[in-house]
């Protein structure tokens, strides 16, 4: 068997499509144009990188584009100064903190002193609690972006024996909830995890994200799965040339594609879903603000 590759860019341009006709509805019909706060504290180069693509794609799609980009040396009361600013800005919709931030800061509070409103990334404890709880929320970008692809290429997941590999806040946890509000089975997998071969090979579908560069093998994947890779590394590619690099997932793609009935490619599955995904957020979020009808199909 030959997988299907589910197409992640092509699906996050529609996403996108949809974020943009909405944006220019409620700019025709009511005047008001969406806006997206990104905050990013210190140097990391990656997170200068999505906070880039972050903004570029937020203005394509028509919305407003604030970037804050503080020293690394930052202290917290003048971060949660500038959240406590962005949250009483009538024109801001939707604010993100990128992560991780330098180690003085305290992530918790930090993330926690968003309004759960414009919490777009779905961190806040409240919209953790709502999501567990099965309440309309704020749902969190990359889980999202999977639970999308995942219904448009099955319909419905009812009855799904579904395996999560890694249990962040960011991803694993909340995608676990999300595939129980879809009524699949499912199964948190970790580093502790007593034979997790065995426990990858009983699942419909598996969700990697692990940030271990090829961790699963196609010989864990039960012919037909689905496999949604969530992984982005970066390793040396010495065969492209000296100094070249290449960006691989956390499953071993030509090995589980050979088995798999349908998997997401590194790059162009889940990630450019997770920035459409941000985008649909704020929308949603931009919505609920102003008490107008919300976008069909851009959240859960
Ligand atoms: N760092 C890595 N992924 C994310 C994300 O989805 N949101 C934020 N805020 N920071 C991140």
């Amino acid at each position: 068997m030959t997988a299907t590759v589910i197409d992640g860019k092509a699906f996050a341009a529609r996403v996108r499509d949809k974020v943009a006709v909405h944006v220019g509805r409620l700019k025709a019909d009511h005047g008001i144009t969406p806006g997206l706060a990104v905050v990013l504290v210190g140097e990391d180069p990656a997170s200068q990188v999505y906070v880039r693509s972050k903004g570029k794609q937020t203005v394509e799609v028509g919305m407003k584009s604030v970037e804050h980009r503080l020293d690394e040396d930052t202290s917290e009361v003048d971060l949660l100064g500038l959240i406590d600013q962005l949250n009483n800005d009538p024109e801001i919709h939707g604010i993100l903190v990128q992560l991780p931030l330098p180690r003085h800061l305290d992530e918790d509070l930090v993330i926690n002193s968003i309004s759960p409103a414009k919490d777009v990334d779905g961190f806040h404890i409240s919209n953790v609690g709502l999501l567990g709880t099965g309440q309309k929320s704020m749902v969190p970008c990359t889980p999202l972006g999977c639970l999308m692809m995942l219904r448009e290429h099955h319909g419905s997941l009812s009855g799904m024996d579904a395996v999560v590999i890694g249990r962040s806040n960011i991803v694993g946890k909340p995608m676990a909830q999300l595939l129980l509000g879809e009524s699949c089975t499912v199964t948190i997998a970790h580093s502790r995890t007593k034979d997790l071969p065995d426990v990858v090979r009983r699942a419909d579908i598996v969700v990697a994200a692990v940030g271990r560069p090829e961790m699963v093998p196609g010989d864990w994947i039960k012919p037909g799965a689905t496999v949604i890779d969530v992984g982005i590394n970066r390793l040396d590619a010495p065969e492209k040339g000296e100094g070249k690099t290449k960006l691989v997932g956390d499953v071993d793609y030509d090995s589980c594609a050979k088995v798999a009935g349908a998997i997401t490619p590194v790059p162009g599955g889940v990630g450019p879903m997770t920035i459409a995904c941000l985008l649909a957020n704020t929308v949603t979020a931009c919505c609920r603000a102003n008490g107008l009808e919300e976008p069909e199909g851009l959240t859960v």
